[in-house]
Formats: structure tokens, sequence, C-alpha cells
């Protein structure tokens, strides 16, 4: 599963040549496969002649992206929906068009039910489908009301451009790269494989070209993209069946590439090859994203995880082995239907045994349609409420000590983006920290060993130590 941050993105996109220049206002809510798809979306666009805008006033054309995990989350959008409709209406007003698209796992997942509730959404579109954007939003500009939810019979990647590299570069030095997408595994309590539909891996061949195009417009660290991305697979060039351990090894001999990150693994498909690549790669950094979601063997049934709490503990115990400096983080929910008070003393206990570095722990919210919805026993709002609070202390005080254990480390930062201070930028540490230091602005892009300094509540603190190594060392 991806995992979830809130996230607004807007793109620049240059228009085209003698085409009329319209504005486009992209928001993005939930994973990073929305981040990707809003950016592809956005790409799309500029070939219609469509230039990106952060100020909301000045659109044609604003997209909702939006995400479905959670009931919130699409409440949020309806809101959303309801502020723009006003303004909708006073830009009629002046003479002016505004038009209203959502995309995402809501527009997938409720379909013509947004054009009945947002009686002021010209364009729904489902993230199979974002490929045909430009053309939906044609005809939404004859005044055409559109539903653009059926999965495509042709590849969506087939048809999207790649990452344009003049707007890659203004996009920074990290890079997300859609490797896979959709879920078999259906969980109970998860929509993802009812609003991103089955698992689709994309063949090597396209991700390897992806890559490349990222590399020679500067991206140093790809981040590959997944709603279970450790189950992708595919032919590589030997035409041997390869797994996504195969493909890390072939992208990591992309000239060029940094590092290497990849997200959101299931348990059941972290394989040998997978962990045989965490041993041996020095570009793959040593951080996972491992969702275990609970620590009671009895809910794990439930939620149809297909796996116990201490197959999840040996699996954990296998990775640090082969690479003992992985820093973990996971995904929990409580309050899933059942759940006693010792089924989450349980979650308690596992969070005790792994320590996670980093940790997203939410209350279990009902999505209509999954088994989890038709389940009797569903845990009090209060109930829930408590057993967050407890969950997210530990996870915090986790959090906090691993941040901590990093004081005196010497470790690698890419550097990403100027800092909150006059001479200081922001970088990455290999386990996704935030690490500030104070260092020029040409050196964006470098990667350089710092000596972490202090530990901040959200991001560590840095002294170089180093000169940078050539980029050709360190690519
Ligand atoms: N309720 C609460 N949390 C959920 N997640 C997914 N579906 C639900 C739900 N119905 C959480 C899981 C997943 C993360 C992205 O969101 O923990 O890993
Ligand atoms: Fe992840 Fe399970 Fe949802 Fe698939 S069904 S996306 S494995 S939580």
């Amino acid at each position: 599963m991806t995992q979830e941050t809130a996230l607004l993105s807007t793109s620049p996109v240059t228009g085209e040549m003698n085409a009329p220049v319209r504005k486009v206002f992209v928001k993005t809510y939930g994973c990073q496969m929305n981040v990707y798809d809003s950016d592809r979306m956005s790409d799309a666009l500029s070939r219609d002649g469509y230039v990106a805008t952060d100020v909301l006033e000045e659109a044609d054309f604003v997209l909702l992206n939006t995400c479905h995990i959670r009931e919130k989350a699409a409440e949020k959008v309806y809101s959303e929906l309801g502020r723009l409709r006003e303004l909708k209406k006073e830009k009629a007003r002046e003479g002016r068009e505004m038009l209203i698209g959502v995309a995402g796992c809501v527009a997938q997942a409720e379909g013509n039910e947004i054009l009945r509730r947002a009686p002021a959404v010209d364009l729904v579109i489902g993230p199979q489908t974002y490929h045909r954007l430009p053309e939906a939003l044609k005809r939404a500009r004859t005044g055409e009301r559109i539903v653009e939810t059926e999965y495509a019979i042709e590849d969506k990647f087939d048809y999207l451009p790649a990452p344009d590299k003049a707007k890659t570069r203004s996009r920074g030095v990290t890079a997300f790269l859609t490797v896979q997408e959709g879920c078999d595994k259906f969980c109970t309590f998860c929509v993802v494989p009812y609003t991103r539909g089955a698992e689709v891996s994309r063949p090597v061949a396209q991700i390897i070209a992806e890559a490349e195009k990222l590399v020679e417009a500067g991206v140093r660290e790809i981040t590959l993209l997944g709603q279970n991305v450790n189950a992708w697979h595919g032919v590589g060039a030997d035409e041997r069946e390869w797994g996504l351990g195969d493909l890390l090894r072939r992208l990591g001999e992309v000239e060029g590439v940094a590092r290497l990150r990849y997200t959101t693994s299931h348990p059941r498909d972290m394989d040998d090859s997978l962990i045989e690549a965490h041993r041996s790669m020095a570009k793959l950094m040593p951080y996972l994203h491992l969702p275990v979601q609970s620590g009671s063997d009895r809910i794990l049934k439930a939620m149809n995880r297909r796996h116990t709490a201490a197959e999840y503990l040996a699996l954990v115990e296998r990775i640090r082995t082969a690479q003992p400096d992985l820093a973990l983080s996971g995904d929990f929910i409580v309050g899933f239907p059942g759940e006693t008070e010792a089924d989450f003393e349980d979650t308690l206990r596992l969070v005790e045994a792994v320590n996670y570095a980093q940790a997203f722990s939410f209350k279990y919210s009902t999505r209509p349609g999954t088994p989890g919805a038709e389940l009797k026993d569903q845990v009090p709002e209060d109930v829930k409420a408590k057993r967050l609070e407890r969950l997210q202390a530990l996870l915090t005080k986790q959090q906090r000590g691993f941040a901590e254990a990093c004081v005196g480390r010497e470790i690698d930062v890419l550097l990403e983006k100027p800092g909150r201070l006059p001479g200081q930028l922001v970088g990455r540490s290999p386990w996704l920290q935030p690490v500030n230091v104070d260092a020029k602005a040409s050196q964006i892009g470098d990667i350089i060993k710092v000596r972490i300094t202090k530990a901040g509540p959200n991001s560590l603190f840095a002294e170089m130590i180093e000169e940078p190594r050539a980029r050709s060392l360190t690519a």
C-alpha cells in the first residue's frame, strides 16, 4: 500500500508555441503515486498549451487528484468541491470559465455520484484512464459532463508522456517512478483493489527508459512506486522472470543513479532476491516501509493479511541480518472490527519487538464495498481514539530514539533543496530523515558526508565533514 501523506503539488509546465495559454491548478491528495500521476497528467496537458499555476484564482482548469483510503479523505474532497463551486460562480459572473475535474481513487470509486453530489464538476477521471485526460477535457470544454472510469484496454503508460527533462529539473533531484499499480491482495479493510484495480507490472524496458530520462534531467535518487511494489515482476533482458530485486540491480547499473528506494511493500512478497539486494547493493537505501497493520494473529487473519505476527517478526530478523543498518517503517490500523484490548496489546508488543524508525497509524475507517464494512463488532470511536493515542505515543518515542541514535554518526546526505535559513540546504539521510546542513546552493544534487550534531523533532542537523566527491564517483 502506498504511504499516505498530505501533499499539495502543482507542476510547472510550459505551453506549446502558438497554442492559447490556459492555466491548470492541480491539487494532490494521498499517496506518492498520486503525486507521480499528477505530474504525468500535467505533462500531458502541457501538450495542449496548459501551464501549471499554484494560484487557484488564475486557473482555467482545477484538477483534484483524490485519495479514497479513509473516510475523511473523500469528505475533504466534497467540501473542497463546495468551495470551488463558489469560485466557479464568481468567475462566471466575471465572464471567465473555470472547469473542475476530479481524478484519483475517489473518482474511480464514486464515478457518477460525484456529478450528482457536486454539480460544479465537469469531469471525473479514474486512475487507469489518465492518458485520456486531454481528450476528455476538450469535450468538457464544449459543455459535456464526463465520467471516464472504465478500465482502459490500452496501457496508459504507453500514452502518458515520460517525465519531461525541463520539468523534471524544476521538480528536483529525487523522483518517483511507478513500476507497478493495483493490488490483488484484498485486505478486508482496503479499497485499493477496487479503485486501482488488479495488479499490473510495467515492463522492464519501459522502466529503464524512464529511469534514464530522469537521470538525464538531473535526478539522483529514484523511488520505485507501487501499491504492492515488491509484487512487481517482469521478463528481463536475459529472458528470465525478474522480481523487484533483479529490477533494482538492473537500475543500479543505470549510469547516474546514485540512490534507489521502493515503496510500499507487502510482507508476503519480500523474497530472497530482494533481501539479497539489501545485503549487496550500496545504492539501495537501508530503509524499508513494511506495513504490518496489527500484531494480533486473530486480527491479521480477519484482515486477510495472510501472515502471522511471528512470521512478520521472523522476516524482519532475516532482513536485518542481511542489512543490519536497515531502518523499518510501518503502517498500523487500530480498532479493526472485533479488535479486543488483548489484540491491541499484541500490536503494542509487536511494535516493541520491532522498534520502528518511522510509522503511520490510523483508526480503522469503514470503506463501503470492502468485506470489513460487513463485519459486526465495529469498535466504538472513543475506544479507537484511545488506542491510537497509546500506539502513537509508543511509535513517536521509537522515532525520536532512532533520530537521537543518529547523533554523532557520519553519514551520506543527498542535498535536495534550500533550507529555511540562508546558507543552509536540506538533504535526506539514507533513512529518509530531512537533514539541515550549511552548504552552497550549487551543491544541490551532491551527496556529501556529514556528521549529525543534533536531532530535532522532525529533522536532523549536521555539519559537513568532507567536500563532495566528484559526481562520477558517487554516481
Ligand atoms: N481504515 C484505516 N486505515 C486504512 N488503511 C488502509 N485502509 C484503511 C482503512 N479502511 C491504512 C493502512 C495502509 C495505509 C496506507 O492506510 O494502514 O497501509
Ligand atoms: Fe495494501 Fe492490502 Fe490494500 Fe493491497 S489490499 S493495497 S496489500 S493494504
